[in-house]
């Protein structure tokens, strides 16, 4: 069978499940915009169907929703460029979801290391959407035939079934449909880290308020997480090979080059041989000036929350055009009588 060209087109998605962190601006937003202007068709998501797989609060999941599209806006994703919406206004995701349940095995889905994570020891206590979770991931990215999917390292493995799904499709209806999409790990913010312990990601789960950097968070509150932030006792060094075993000095260096724009070389370059107490105070300004006007634009944009949702109405209206023909034709595929 000939091989099927699919024309470049980028999907991601956050979670409404919390406030965005640093690290969802650094490992996935930062990303979106980027590839935004580079003129691929791009598609980003506001998954508040992958929200609910925990309990969440009906009156705060809209709020986060639409705190979640400001954030989207505000960092400089242009409606009129993307398509920006809300996943559960386009019923589509969830009837592919279906099908790649059916799809998927069970033992790939047991590999899973988020479900690990986050169902911990309380595994027969968890959602079902919680495991399966990955499933309507896939059909997010599938739906749109997304060659190109921007994520942070700790998604890497959900885009991987996303292939296996894709190619076990394709396979076992014989046809070349689903595109094997690539994930897009790149920068120096893929993997942010919590401030208060360098081995865990930094997440807006984390109890601790102090562990991460929140997109809402003010000009003093990020000084004093960044003032306060685990730290060693030696000095900056002015290669990357000298932040091997050091974690938290890996973390506060990979956030300054991400915010920069810089790569670890470069910031390590200039800051190499510094202490912390020289150093924490350039990230604290770093982070000011680079966050803060996103976080005063989200706080205008959460005045006008009609706005917002006409913003995600037309968005949603803009994706089922895409993802109706292709959900149509699976179903075909799969010997749905229509
Ligand atoms: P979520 O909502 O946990 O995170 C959204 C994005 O932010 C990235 N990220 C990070 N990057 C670097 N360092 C961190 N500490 C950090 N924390 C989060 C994540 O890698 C992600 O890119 N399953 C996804 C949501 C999703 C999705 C999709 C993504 C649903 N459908 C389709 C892409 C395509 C998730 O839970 O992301």
């Amino acid at each position: 069978m000939s091989e099927v060209v699919h024309t470049p087109r980028v999907f991601s998605g956050i979670q409404p499940s919390g406030g965005l962190t640093l690290g969802n601006y650094l490992g996935a937003i930062k990303r979106f915009v980027e590839m935004q202007e580079n003129g691929i068709e791009t598609v980003y998501c506001m998954v508040d169907l992958h929200a609910i797989t925990v309990w969440q609060d009906p009156a705060a999941l809209r709020r986060q929703t639409r705190e979640l599209a400001a954030g989207y806006i505000a960092a400089g994703l242009d409606p009129h460029k993307s398509i920006l919406f809300n996943q559960s206004q386009v019923a589509e995701h969830a009837q592919l979801g279906w099908i790649f349940n059916c799809v998927a095995r069970m033992g790939w889905m047991n590999r899973m290391t988020q479900f690990k994570d986050k169902a911990g020891k309380d595994r027969e206590k968890v959602s079902v959407g919680l495991f399966s979770y990955p499933t309507l991931m896939a059909a997010d990215i599938l739906l749109y035939h997304a060659t190109h999917v921007p994520v942070g390292e700790d998604q890497k493995q959900h885009i991987e079934l996303t292939r296996d799904i894709a190619a076990k499709f394709n396979h076992d209806y014989g046809v070349d449909f689903f595109p094997m999409t690539e994930p897009v790990i790149e920068g120096a913010g893929t993997r942010v880290m919590s401030l208060r312990d360098g081995s865990k990601k930094m997440s807006k789960s984390d109890p601790s308020d102090a562990s991460r950097i929140n997109m809402t968070d003010d000009a003093d509150a990020i000084a004093k997480k960044i003032r306060k932030a685990k730290s060693d006792a030696d000095a900056l060094p002015s290669e990357a090979a000298g932040l091997k075993d050091r974690p938290e000095a890996r973390n506060l260096v990979n956030i300054y080059a991400g915010l920069a724009d810089m790569s670890v070389e470069q910031v390590l370059a200039d800051v190499g041989g510094r202490q912390f107490s020289e150093f924490k105070p350039m990230l604290a300004e770093m982070a000011v000036s680079k966050l803060s006007p996103i976080s005063s634009e989200m706080a205008r944009l959460m005045q006008a929350p009609d706005e917002i949702d006409a913003v995600l109405r037309a968005g949603a209206d803009r994706a089922r055009a895409i993802a109706a023909p292709i959900l149509e034709k699976t179903y075909e595929i799969v010997g749905m009588v229509r």
